[in-house]
């Protein structure tokens, strides 16, 4: 196997929950990772790794910071080339940019054009895994899942389903649904490091027939994630009320179809009765955090620390086009500032660990992507925190990590990103 030896300071974690601040952070700022073939062997001093290593080339990125690539728990490819559409509420953009984008994408060509520009960006924002919605149309999955695997990224998606409250051209059935999306995960699901989930997009555009078939879907391929959107906007939580009446709440559509599980990603998730928050507690779901898309659709504050305290895994992503950034360091910045309009300054490190572990884990990927140690893939972003002069004047007062990383978090974007690896490959920098 071919070995590679990476020098700098080296930031990963040990806490398979979120932390409650910098414990359980491995910060070595004399640091070195060993890269044997597409997996991580070492993480350790340098002086140490070198000694041990004398054959293995040396890339010495000096005092850039390795960690492990970014997690995107949650976007939507098709939105690429919508993102920073103005609109008011989530319903009318939906209708307004998203469904006549997404019906663009029943061209083959044209799904493969901005599924292979939403991975390049990924790349350039130091973003090593995304988990994405596709469009209803089953090309838009395969074009997906090819061009991550020309990249030999691992990343996570599925046919978005809805057969109601959308456009004639953008309408499945709940049997085609099925048999699509059955198709698909015979096709994609553990082929290379691709990930199948199931993905209704959210309750008011499946019917309750829709629902059941993926839920039994789901029930014949229960190693599959299941991804959807919950309780994002009060006006969605009230039209939901209305097209199932006899449902407890809005997670109870989804329970009661056989879509509330473990392996459920759930996202938004801000307006949710203590009920809800109990049921996803109880089996372990991960809701997952997307702050910049909250602001900039005008959704609301998620309860992070709320959530983790009740027991959801938690993940974080950019929710692009309805976000307004490609980059994870903006969208912890996100994070930080909802949290501080909540009372809760998340801690650099819970920031970091979010936008690592924490999306991995809500993946049920944690300790293989996500993860600075020895037996986890060879994905990591090196981070330059001197990118621009604003954030180098405030990282050279820097007393610790956390202070010199906080102006890279805060106010960093892809000029940050020095070099992103992949299963042991550079594919951005040197
Ligand atoms: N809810 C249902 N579909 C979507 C979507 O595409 N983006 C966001 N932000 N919320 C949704
Ligand atoms: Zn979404």
């Amino acid at each position: 196997m071919t070995q590679h030896l990476l020098l700098g300071q080296t930031l990963g974690f040990d806490t398979i929950t979120l932390p409650d601040g910098p414990e359980g952070a491995r910060h070595d700022s004399a640091g070195a990772v060993l890269i044997d073939g597409d997996r991580i062997a070492a993480v350790g001093p340098a002086e140490r790794l070198r000694a041990d290593h004398p054959q293995a080339p040396v890339t010495d990125y000096g005092d850039a910071l390795i960690g492990p690539g970014f997690v995107d728990a949650h976007m939507h490819y098709p939105q690429t080339a919508m993102i920073a559409s103005w609109g008011k509420r989530l319903i009318d953009w939906l209708n307004t940019y998203t469904f006549p984008e997404e019906a663009r994408f029943a061209d083959p060509a044209y799904a493969a054009r901005i599924a292979n520009r939403t991975l390049d960006l990924a790349l350039a924002h130091g973003t090593t895994t995304q988990t994405s919605f596709c469009t209803i149309h089953p090309g838009s999955v395969d074009a997906w899942f090819e061009a991550a695997e020309a990249r030999g990224m691992a990343v996570v998606g599925g046919k978005t389903c809805m057969d109601r409250n959308a456009p004639d051209d953008l309408r499945d059935t709940a049997q085609s649904a099925y048999d699509d999306s059955k198709a698909l995960i015979a096709r994609w699901h553990g082929r290379g490091r691709a990930t199948y989930a199931i993905t209704p997009r959210f309750s008011p555009t499946s019917s309750p027939d829709q629902l059941s078939a993926l839920g039994a879907l789901w029930s014949e391929h229960p190693d599959c994630l299941m991804q959807t959107h919950l309780s994002e906007q009060t006006d969605e939580v009230a039209w939901v009320r209305d097209l199932y009446p006899n449902a407890r709440d809005y997670l109870d559509t989804y329970e009661q179809h056989g879509l509330l599980g473990r392996r459920g990603l759930y996202g938004h998730a801000i307006h949710l009765e203590p009920r809800e928050i109990d049921r996803l507690g109880e089996v372990g779901a991960a809701a997952v955090h997307c702050p910049t898309s909250n602001a900039f659709i005008g959704s609301g504050l998620m309860d992070v620390m709320g959530l983790a305290r009740a027991g959801l895994g938690i993940g974080l992503a950019t929710d692009t086009g309805g976000g307004s950034s490609f980059s994870m360091l903006r969208t912890m910045a996100a994070a930080y500032e909802i949290g501080q309009l909540r009372g809760q300054p998340l801690h650099p490190a819970q920031l970091m660990w979010l936008a690592t572990e924490g999306s991995a884990r809500a993946l049920h990927r944690g300790g293989r992507i996500g993860h600075l140690g020895a037996g986890a893939a060879a994905d990591l972003v090196v981070l330059d925190l001197a990118s621009t002069p604003a954030i180098a004047q405030r990282a050279a007062r820097a007393e610790d990590i956390w202070e010199a990383l906080f102006p890279t978090i805060m106010m960093g974007d892809d000029r940050a990103v020095r070099a992103t690896w992949v299963a042991g490959t550079c594919r951005i920098g040197a």
